[in-house]
């Protein structure tokens, strides 16, 4: 097969080149068409658009795998931890027990805020959603460290990632402790990163502390199932937000921000809601009607995805989880559950959602499984967030390599008036 791909344009002919990657679909590499042809592509959504070559996480989406580094990432899940995984997704190799040594210790020596940062929680009412917090606080992390934003130097590069990994558990367990009325906890790092986002979350002054270390295993693969997923959306806004040089702090607060949309890092909170809301098995099927209908807006929240057309392998991971955290607090007959459960059983036999290869993805039982380990629906975007963050740098690293970096400016279709004069208002 020729390894170029020829555009007609009239009667002239474009040769394009195409790249094949390690694995997965080939790309043709239109960077020159618009020299070569004065055409742009049109792609909104980006549903056929490569945004760049990386080597982090591939997605197999009619297998329904995914591999961080070539990894399978269930075996990951159910093998590793999450910190090792940061380590794995930054480093591209899993780390020795000297470099796991040297990184965990680093991060631990990260955890802690700026204590002026609590001043900085005061200007938010207490019902602000913990998201509005996170894309606040973590931009303003720029205005506490400036002595490491300088993105030209991989030191400070190097500084930023770590201060973020290790402080972003840090402001969201702020952020959900606001929300309570109840004091800040410190970090303590004498525990392992998920005991330790458990306790600054749950942990009060009036009483010790217990790890419940089913809850915190649990966290920790709801973590690594949410690391990184290839150039989702909040990931390719990080991306174009540090192409034009802006500082790390600033280039992930943008992440939290595409996050938070209910059709990506929100549909966690709205799938919980959907549930609660549909309240009994009996009312399904006027549910799946309106997922059904199109004149009616409603989704499924939970369900399909871009780049899965099977199951997601990472809803599989975390309907386990999801048993496992039951199964620790006596409620196996969780009625939420039994719904997602009931829900999913008719849709998967529904020709609509056969049709169209509608699943349930990542979000679908991540709500079930945090509220009952005690987190409130507006804290899942940002536990899912604190788990992004991990990949939002990786792929912020990616870009740094080399210095290529160009700034990321699309083109468009313009579709407005054609140019004309100005008319004076007596003449309009
Ligand atoms: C995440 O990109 C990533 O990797 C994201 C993520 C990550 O880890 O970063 O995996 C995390 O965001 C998971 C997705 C969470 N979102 C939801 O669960 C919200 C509900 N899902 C839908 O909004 C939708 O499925 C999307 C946004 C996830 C995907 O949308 P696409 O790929 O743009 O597909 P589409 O909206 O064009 O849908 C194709 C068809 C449409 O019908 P037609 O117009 O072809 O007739 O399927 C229908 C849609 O109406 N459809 C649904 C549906 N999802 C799609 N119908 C009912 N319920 C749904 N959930």
């Amino acid at each position: 097969m020729s390894d170029n791909a020829k555009i007609k344009i009239g009667n002239k002919e474009f040769d394009f080149p195409i790249k094949k990657g390690s694995v997965g679909p080939s790309v043709i590499d239109v960077s020159k068409l618009y020299f070569k042809t004065d055409h742009f592509t049109l792609d909104p959504g980006f549903t056929s658009t490569g945004s760049c070559e990386s080597s982090i996480t591939y997605i197999d989406g009619d297998k329904g795998q995914c591999y961080y580094r070539g990894y399978p990432m269930d075996t990951l899940a159910e093998k590793s931890n999450f910190l090792e995984i940061a380590y794995l997704l930054w480093y591209g190799e899993l780390p020795t027990k000297i470099e796991w040594d040297e990184f965990s210790n680093a991060i631990k020596n990260h955890t802690m805020v700026h204590e002026q940062i609590r001043v900085f929680f005061n200007g938010f009412r207490r019902g602000a959603h913990p998201m509005a917090i996170m894309v606040a606080c973590v931009a303003a992390l720029s205005a506490f460290y400036p002595d490491s934003i300088n993105i030209k130097d991989p030191e400070q590069r190097r500084i930023s990632a770590r201060r973020m990994v290790a402080k972003i558990p840090t402001l969201a367990a702020m952020a959900f402790k606001y929300s309570l009325g109840q004091p800040f906890v410190y970090p303590d790092n004498t525990l392992d990163y998920s005991e330790n986002f458990m306790q600054m979350c749950f942990a009060v002054p009036a009483e010790k502390y217990k790890i419940n270390k089913v809850f915190a295993k649990a966290l920790d693969k709801i973590f690594i199932l949410h690391a990184d997923h290839e150039q989702n959306a909040s990931t390719s806004t990080v991306r174009l937000a540090a192409s034009s040089g802006a500082n790390p702090f600033a280039s992930i607060s943008t992440g939290f921000t595409s996050l938070w949309g209910p059709s990506h890092g929100g549909a966690n909170e709205a799938a919980l809601n959907m549930l609660k809301e549909i309240g009994d098995v009996k009312n399904i099927p006027q549910y799946i009607k309106k997922a059904k209908d199109k004149t009616d807006p409603f989704k499924l929240m939970g369900f399909g995805h871009r780049v899965y057309k099977n199951y997601d392998p990472r809803a599989k991971v975390m309907q386990r989880t999801c048993h496992d955290v039951l199964n620790e607090i006596g409620n196996t007959d969780n009625k939420l559950l039994q719904v997602a459960k009931e829900l999913e059983k008719i849709a998967l036999n529904d020709e609509y959602f056969i049709e169209k290869k509608l699943y349930p993805n990542i979000d679908f039982y991540s709500g079930i499984t945090l509220s009952a380990m005690g987190f409130p629906t507006a804290m899942f975007t940002v536990i899912f967030g604190l788990a992004r963050t991990v990949g939002w740098l990786a792929h912020w690293k990616e870009m740094m390599i080399g210095n290529k970096m160009k700034i990321g400016r699309p083109r468009q279709l313009y579709t407005g008036p054609n140019p004309r004069e100005f008319k004076e208002l007596s003449k309009r």
